[in-house]
């Protein structure tokens, strides 16, 4: 399916980085990839596919001549986002950053870990005692989703779209393919409601989202400030903390070797965590332009081309990480590339830690053994969520 053509342009590949055979094979594909060179043109998307760990982490340390402009891979999509801090370059990112990390911040995360670990611990305990349940949506889906909903204040019927809407967001970040099309209605009613629709009273009292609807009012962030934040928080928020919740749990059955390590030492949370990120990124493919021609590892990429950042193939890049291929929870790959780097790194990774580390810290109190079955993929062009799994509490 591959091949090296003997000329500057370097590597090709037949592979289309966003085909169900891909979403389905993705370490194998990347794998293939990174074989191939640090730079792969993809015909079938006209993409330039970076691979290699140091050369995506270059590229992110340099949003000068790796635009954010392109962070989709769809013309359309690049357009709604424009406002947002993901699509923009400095020296307007900053600014929109700046209003998600005053309200994301290691501060604001002290002051919600109590009531976040106490929720864990409740909804752990509670399905523990029932022995068998879906992992995905009894757990993983809903624990952060209820999270974030009260983070923003969502009450009433809205709070049942929320999933499906994340979903949508992730799907609109590959390129317009049938995926991507189908999710277009639902990314655009999100979109509506927290545009247009949504007012500060039917967000709850004390919550981020009628607090940062109060500031707008008061004058002291643009009105539209409003509409970008909550929109980043539900849609990034969303199906990334999801499918790494379902990650680890389903990692952590396939070895319990690694189970017991994690058991008898839980001060390896982190680590474990770090190690289930890099092993199976949550988001594997995020979308560059670049702003002139420029050398990669002896490939010319041209000016205005779309590039792939392949975070998922980084992780697993073998000059990076020793024994690569194999999941090891006292690793701790503290610079894995799962939450980006540079000014495009995770504004919500503290938020998705708090949420990660309280489940797990309940679920080694409450779980000694247990199984993984039955698991369903669900393919998403960017993010990789499970759909549905059985977990056995033994
Ligand atoms: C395990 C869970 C998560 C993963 C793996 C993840 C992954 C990522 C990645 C890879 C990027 C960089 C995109 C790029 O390079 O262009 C990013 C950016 C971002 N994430 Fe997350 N994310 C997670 C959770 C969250 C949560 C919970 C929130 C919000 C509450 C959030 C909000 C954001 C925002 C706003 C950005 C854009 C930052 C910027 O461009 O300055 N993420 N995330």
């Amino acid at each position: 399916m591959t091949s090296v053509i003997p000329s500057t342009q370097g590597p090709t590949s037949e592979h289309d980085l966003f085909s169900d055979y891909t979403l389905s094979n993705t370490e194998e594909v990347y794998a293939e990839l990174r074989s191939l060179g640090t730079v792969v043109y993809l015909a079938k998307n006209d993409v330039y596919a970076i691979t290699r760990y140091e050369a995506i982490r270059s590229a992110n340390a340099d949003p000068s001549i790796f635009s954010s402009k392109q962070v989709a891979f769809n013309q359309q999509m690049n357009e709604v986002l424009a406002g947002t801090s993901l699509a923009a370059d400095p020296p307007e990112h900053s600014k929109l950053r700046s209003i998600l990390t005053d309200n994301l911040s290691p501060r604001a995360m002290r002051s919600m870990k109590s009531t976040i670990y106490a929720d864990a611990d409740t909804l752990v305990k509670q399905l523990v005692e029932r022995k068998h349940f879906d992992g995905m949506a009894d757990l993983s889906v809903a624990f952060p989703v209820s999270v974030v909903l009260d983070l923003i204040g969502v009450q009433g019927e809205k709070r049942a779209k929320i999933l499906p809407w994340g979903e949508a967001a992730f799907n609109l970040l590959g390129p317009m393919n049938q995926r991507a099309q189908d999710s277009f209605p639902l990314a655009g009613e999100l979109f509506k409601w927290t545009h247009e629709e949504m007012k500060g009273e039917d967000l709850a009292e004390g919550s981020i989202g009628r607090a940062v609807w109060q500031a707008a009012e008061r004058g002291e962030i643009a009105p539209e400030s409003f509409g970008y934040l909550v929109h980043q928080i539900l849609a990034a928020g969303m199906d990334t903390t999801i499918a790494t919740i379902g990650n680890m749990i389903q990692l952590l059955a396939d070895h319990p070797e690694q189970y017991a390590k994690l058991r008898e030492n839980p001060s390896l949370i982190s680590s474990a965590l770090a190690e289930t990120l890099r092993f199976r990124t949550p988001a594997p493919a995020f979308g560059r332009v670049t702003t002139q021609d420029i050398d990669v590892d002896g490939t010319v990429i041209p000016k205005g081309s779309q590039v792939a950042l392949l975070y998922g193939s980084g992780n697993r890049d073998e000059t990076k990480y020793e024994n690569a291929d194999a999941f090891d929870v006292t690793r701790n790959p503290v610079d894995h590339l799962s939450f980006g780097y540079g000014i495009h790194g995770c504004a919500g990774q503290g938020l998705a830690k708090l949420e990660i580390f309280g489940l797990m810290e309940a679920w080694l109190k409450y779980v000694e053994r247990f199984t993984v079955e039955d698991v369903v993929p669900r393919l998403n062009n960017v993010s990789r969520p499970i759909n549905s799994m059985t977990v056995r509490v033994l």
